[in-house]
């Protein structure tokens, strides 16, 4: 068949390196792509915000699997209007995707469903005084969210009093994320450690892909200002398969029932964030599509045919054995450019790209080509992943940041823990690190 992936960014990559593996694919088309999709199947250029344009280049390239990486297309409805003409997608429609687009709906389909979680209210940005009133008997830390997308910016970890009133401030008067903050959500502080799990889902059965862990802090042992994301590895061993088991029963399968329930069946992948906590696991945020870097370290080591995983979900008879884990560890390294997550100078030629070693794989994420060189163009540059065949996490990350060692470019940042947490232990499961909180 030929599958046509909308995105840019190393997640795009990873599923199109995964796809591009498929017995059953016959060309790929990436709309746009990146320089490191173009071995991969042909990168094309569509206007993706003209719904009826992507369309027209599915029925004339005889598209048979349109596959959403980014949240933005979802929430503004590609799902809906590609399915409603015959077009298989793998991806939410705009209903289901409300599940990341507002925070408010998915607060609100936990609590209605039982679904762990931190206590939290709601306001309005009519309600200051109100939401000001709730702070004064709040326990701080507490956490200040927009309702509405903020490009994972939206979420403000309050030390006391004066912080949190500041943030919600900032969001109702000042507007700091725009039209995203005209409702926020208050939130109890979760302590413990973060996971996440993606769940490739018709609607209906699901399968839940292996557990990783994010790296979301700019610096070391998790300092610094939040990024898009900064490594991960996979499978992270605080998902033990009682805790798996937890997950699946009190959270992705009430989450799929509920969604199902109020007419807002979810076809694609489910992703939750999750806090290991000493009272359980609990909800942090679900997105609706694959999460950036995770998926660069759990699709390379999914053996089988992850094509057919995703077409089944679309077709909404879901493959559960298309694809399997049978061991392996992934540590995937995120190269950025020096000054992410503020501003940041673009355009540096990006050396040592050819000769890497078995294992590993180094995907693209800001970078063009430009006189047949490449060259920075984002934040993050690169994420370089290495896979090993054993259960050994130190192997890989050893052999990912090898591999860093010979990639240059002017101004290359990256943190040199990514892992740590898992080889260290440095936090277990039902006993949180109380030092560990957010600023
Ligand atoms: P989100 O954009 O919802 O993923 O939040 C970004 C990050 O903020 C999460 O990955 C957590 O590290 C942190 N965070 C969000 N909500 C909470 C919470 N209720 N308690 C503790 N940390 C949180
Ligand atoms: N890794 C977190 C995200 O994709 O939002």
């Amino acid at each position: 068949m030929n599958v046509l992936l909308i995105g840019s960014g190393g997640r795009e990559n990873a599923l199109a390196y995964k796809i591009s593996q498929s017995k059953t694919l016959n060309k790929l088309f990436m709309a746009p792509g990146n320089p490191g999709t173009k071995h991969l199947g042909e990168n094309v250029s569509i206007r993706l915000n003209d719904f009826n344009v992507v369309y027209d280049y599915c029925v004339n390239n005889e598209i048979k699997l349109v596959v959403v990486g980014p949240e933005q297309p979802l929430v503004q409805g590609i799902s809906d209007y590609l399915r409603e003409r015959g077009i298989k997608v793998f991806g939410p429609d705009k209903a289901a995707a409300e599940i990341e687009a507002h925070k408010s709906f998915a607060k609100k389909l936990m609590s209605d469903y039982g679904i762990p979680t931190a206590a939290y209210a709601e306001f309005n940005s009519g309600e200051l005084n109100k939401a000001k009133d709730y702070l004064k008997v709040q326990k701080f830390p507490c956490v200040v969210k927009a309702d509405g997308l903020a490009a994972g910016k939206g979420v403000l970890i309050c030390n006391d009093l004066t912080e949190a009133e500041k943030a919600i401030e900032e969001i109702f008067i000042n507007k700091i994320f725009g039209s995203s903050g005209d409702k926020l959500i208050i939130e109890e502080f979760m302590k413990g450690e973060e996971a996440s799990i993606f769940a490739i889902t018709d609607g209906d059965g699901y399968v839940c892909l292996p557990s990783a862990q994010d790296h979301k802090r700019i610096g070391n042992n998790d300092t610094g200002k939040n990024t898009g994301g900064m490594g991960a590895y996979s499978p992270a061993p605080i998902v033990t398969s009682e805790i798996l088991n937890e997950v699946e029963e009190k959270i992705i399968k009430p989450t799929l029932k509920g969604l199902k329930k109020e007419n807002r069946k979810f076809i694609g992948c489910l992703y939750c964030g999750l806090m290991l906590t000493d009272k359980g696991v609990k909800v942090v945020e679900y997105n609706c599509r694959f999460g950036d870097p995770e998926t660069q370290a759990v699709l390379p080591l999914l053996d089988g045919d992850f094509l057919k995983l995703l077409y089944s979900a679309a077709d909404g008879k879901l493959d559960k054995e298309a694809v399997k884990y049978t061991g392996g560890s992934a540590v995937c390294v995120v190269a950025a450019s020096k000054g992410y997550p503020d501003s940041y100078d673009k355009g540096f030629e990006i050396s040592g790209l050819q000769d890497v070693e078995e294992g590993i794989i180094v995907f693209h994420a800001g970078t063009k080509e430009a006189d047949g060189k490449v060259l920075t163009n984002g934040g993050r540059v690169l994420g370089v992943t290495a896979v090993v065949k054993s259960n050994n996490l130190k192997l890989a990350k050893e052999a990912a940041y090898r591999a860093l060692s010979n990639i240059h470019f002017e101004g290359i940042y990256y943190r040199t823990d990514i892992a740590d947490k898992a080889l260290m232990k440095k936090v277990m499961y039902r006993k949180p690190d109380s030092n560990r909180h957010l600023v």
